[in-house]
């Protein structure tokens, strides 16, 4: 049964969750405080960049529309989904007043009958809100906790066929309506309390965040052994009880989840009175894995003073435009503080207007960007770097260093191309 569905926050979730439920048949208003990309959105133009997001939205158009009014989204709708993003605050806690905005401005929702929480919350949050509806006269709108699992790049395949739907509800009708909305979509419902809902979503992402910096170890402990990480993590993960995903080694993870929400389990367990040793690790391996890079580089030329660096590759991973939390700007600052020169290539990248960007060139190819160049490093595993014509990459530098911090190329092939190539957790090859 089609339902009135408002989505706060047109953001990489709320857009997809929003154009996704269209999709499904409900009509969708989605809302968000900026008004440039309201008014862009209501001319057809998709302010980020998510393959197959623009199709879903043109195909929906009669069903989908974008408003800055929230009492007016509010007042329409049904069910309430809230897709605002939660940063850390100065002390590592998530900050949590875009999603009370969307909370207090519910008062005048009489149609709605459910408010459902997408953003990633600390567990214990949902009662609050709970509460709070119970005091302002609200105690007729049922609340669940719908975590998000959708990754980047991929994120419309991901909401339309995930792995499991997870609904934490106070009430039955609430999670049935929750689990409704969502009929059509290819994965199982898991139906729980909401603590444990919210709970999911920050685990899960930390255990993919451990997985990466274990497998980011076992690389430097290859690189001091001779060992290759490709082929131990290859072996190690062909055992169905570990799984053969996220033990790719390389310069660390970003994005807009894992830092954020390894950061608040992090929090919230010592808030909670219970250190989580292991997640200190696994945020303490993620950090030096980056600066790691910057000093094998610096190691190979006995300094980086005056060397003009390459960077290859700028967002967070491939296919998205998203710079949050992407390690190359740890690598960028650190090049830059070593007194590199850095020039840069990325093919989506929305770059931040801010330091260390704005003291970088950037260039429309890989070729225009290694012209000239001591080095290149690869940060971003862009597809279209395999297809590089690496001898005449070679021929166009000053120096013939190759870091592969994705170990996305051939060692082999690379020294035939005339490079002293360096990788993660494998050995460098020379030509
Ligand atoms: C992640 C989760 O996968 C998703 O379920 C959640 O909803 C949001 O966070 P996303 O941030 O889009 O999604 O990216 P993901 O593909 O998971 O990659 C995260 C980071 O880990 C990237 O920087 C990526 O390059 C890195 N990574 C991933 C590795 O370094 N090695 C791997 O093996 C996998």
């Amino acid at each position: 049964m089609p339902r009135s569905i408002a989505v706060f926050g047109a953001g990489y979730i709320g857009l997809v969750t929003g154009a996704c439920f269209a999709e499904l048949g409900h009509q969708v208003v989605v809302r968000d405080v900026v008004p440039d990309k309201v008014a862009a959105l209501n001319a057809g133009d998709v302010p980020i960049y998510e393959p197959g997001l623009s199709d879903v939205i043109a195909r929906n158009a009669g069903r989908l529309r974008f408003t800055l009014d929230a009492g007016e989204a509010a007042a329409g709708a049904e069910v309430v989904f809230v897709c605002v993003d939660t940063p850390p605050t100065a002390s590592g806690d998530a900050d949590l007043s875009r999603v009370w905005a969307v909370v207090e401005a519910l008062r005048g929702a009489v149609h709605l009958k459910a408010l459902v929480v997408k953003s990633t919350v600390p567990t214990g949050t949902g009662a609050k809100i709970r509460a709070y509806l119970d005091r302002v006269g609200l105690g007729h709108v049922g609340y669940a906790s719908n975590p998000e699992f959708t990754a980047e790049g991929r994120a419309v395949a991901d909401f339309m066929h995930p792995d499991r739907i997870v609904i934490g509800a106070f009430d039955e009708a609430s999670a049935a309506l929750v689990a409704e909305i969502h009929e059509g979509v290819d994965g199982p419902v898991m139906a729980m309390d909401v603590l444990s809902a919210e709970t999911v979503k920050l685990t899960a992402n930390a255990l993919l965040a451990t997985k990466i910096s274990f497998a980011n170890e076992v690389a430097n402990l290859c690189e001091a052994t001779g060992a290759d990480v490709e082929r131990v993590m290859g072996a190690v993960g062909a055992d169905h009880r570990l799984g053969a995903h996220f033990l790719k080694a390389g310069v660390g993870w970003g994005g807009s989840c894992f830092p954020k929400d390894s950061l608040a389990l992090k929090q919230l367990a010592a808030n909670s009175g219970y250190p989580f040793q292991l997640l200190n690790a696994v945020i303490e391996v993620n950090d030096l894995q980056r600066r790691r890079a910057v000093n094998r580089l610096k190691e190979q030329f006995g300094g980086l003073s005056g060397k003009t660096v390459a960077l290859l590759g700028l967002t967070f991973k491939a296919n998205t435009d998203d710079m949050r939390e992407a390690p190359s700007t740890v690598i960028a600052a650190r090049l830059l503080a070593e007194g590199a020169t850095v020039r840069c290539w990325d093919p989506m990248a929305r770059l931040p207007q801010h330091e260390p960007w704005t003291l970088t060139t950037r260039h429309s190819t890989p070729l225009e960007a290694v012209a000239g160049a001591d080095a290149a490093m690869i940060v971003t595993e862009w597809p279209q770097l395999r297809d590089v014509p690496w001898e005449q990459a070679k021929a166009a530098m000053a120096g013939p260093v190759l870091f592969d911090g994705r170990n996305l190329l051939d060692p082999q092939a690379m020294a035939e191309a005339g490079f002293t190539y360096l990788s993660v957790g494998r050995a460098t090859t020379q030509p």
